[in-house]
């Protein structure tokens, strides 16, 4: 019989402060930065976003998240066998945001880590689990995308400051012979680093490089509608499946334009796109998960449903997963 991973519950979490393209026009406005709530609506599709408080870390983020997460699953945090946080924003070097989080969580003793593929980051995270369930290694695992992306901006580009935001999203998976996630598709290709890459770090107590997010843009626009077609269908594939049995896809939210595309490629309304990006912004690792506990609580995800989650992000690195909710 086979082994699949269960989707029990999910959950989220936003930061209280919210600027909508207004207020951050207006603030950078302060600085001598000038952008619009027009050019940001109708290049990207974003309205607002939400920043963390000078005091939240991503694992702050992450803990709310998978709160509800637990609640939402019926589960206490004790009876959790494995947690896995993806991000690129973790509170410290070391140690990671996961077991930071198991610790606020109030539970120990079960493996916990990081995993860091940007803004895939939780379509690899959730892959993990998936074959450590499908193996037997984990029975109830506890997947969170965190990110404070707000701490790697540079508030003088225009050209990427407007695109990013901050939030967490969790899931927990459960070992079931019901169908949950049916295919996984992963992908890397280390040549493209330099068109999306935060170059600096630390060094001997300073920091050697510049700790701010650098992006080609149109790059990354190109980039990324080739290989969220190709992976959806690389899932589809595996799972002996078609475009025509998604019932909802959940696409990582960076910009509305890139989830169009490849809506269209894949032969789908675009009221079937679960989009966030309007209220969120690119939120990073976290941006799947936010859109799936969004379009959860709201109703719109049933049990049953087929769902396509995929993203792309700085490495490159790319992937979906597929599965039955
Ligand atoms: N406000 C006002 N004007 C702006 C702003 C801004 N915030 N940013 C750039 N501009 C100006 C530019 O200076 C330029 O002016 P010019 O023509 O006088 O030189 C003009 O707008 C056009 O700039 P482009 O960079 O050509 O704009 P483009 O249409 O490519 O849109 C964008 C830029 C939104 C970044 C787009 O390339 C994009 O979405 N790329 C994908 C990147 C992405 O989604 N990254 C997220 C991270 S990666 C990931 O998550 C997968």
């Amino acid at each position: 019989m086979r082994i699949y991973s269960r989707i029990l519950g999910t959950g989220s979490y936003l930061p209280e402060k919210r600027l909508t393209n207004a207020d951050l026009a207006a603030e950078l406005s302060q600085q001598g930065v000038e952008t619009s709530d027009d050019w940001i609506i109708e290049r990207t599709g974003i309205r607002a976003r939400h920043f963390a408080a000078d005091t939240q870390g991503s694992s702050d983020l992450a803990t709310e998240a998978a709160r509800q997460a637990l609640t939402a699953a019926g589960i206490s945090a004790e009876e959790l066998d494995l947690i896995i946080v993806a991000t690129s924003t973790p509170d410290m070097v070391f140690p990671s945001v996961a077991t930071m989080v198991q610790h606020k969580l109030g539970t120990a003793g079960c493996p916990a880590f990081d995993v860091q593929a940007v803004c895939s980051g939780f379509i690899y995270a959730l892959t993990i689990a998936d074959s450590m369930i499908q193996s037997g290694s984990a029975k109830r695992a506890l997947v969170i995308g965190s990110e404070v992306f707000s701490r790697i901006l540079d508030f003088k580009d225009r050209t990427t400051c407007v695109l990013f935001g901050d939030g967490a999203g969790a899931v927990i998976l459960e070992a079931s012979e019901q169908p949950g996630i049916l295919a996984t598709d992963l992908h890397a290709d280390g040549k493209y680093k330099d068109i999306l890459c935060v170059p600096g770090h630390v060094n001997r107590g300073g920091i050697l490089g510049d700790p701010v997010l650098k992006m080609d843009g149109q790059a990354v626009f190109k980039l990324a509608v080739g290989v969220l077609e190709e992976t959806a269908r690389a899932s589809l594939a595996k799972a002996n499946m078609t475009d025509a049995d998604i019932d909802w896809l959940i696409p990582h939210q960076a910009n509305i334009r890139i989830m169009q595309s490849t809506a269209r490629k894949l032969r789908m309304s675009p009221d079937k796109v679960v989009v966030t990006v309007d209220q969120h912004g690119n939120t990073s690792a976290a941006s799947i998960p936010l859109a799936l506990d969004t379009a959860v609580r709201d109703g719109r995800i049933q049990r049953g449903q087929t769902l396509m989650l995929e993203g792309v992000g700085g490495g490159f690195t790319w992937g979906s997963v597929l599965l039955r909710y």
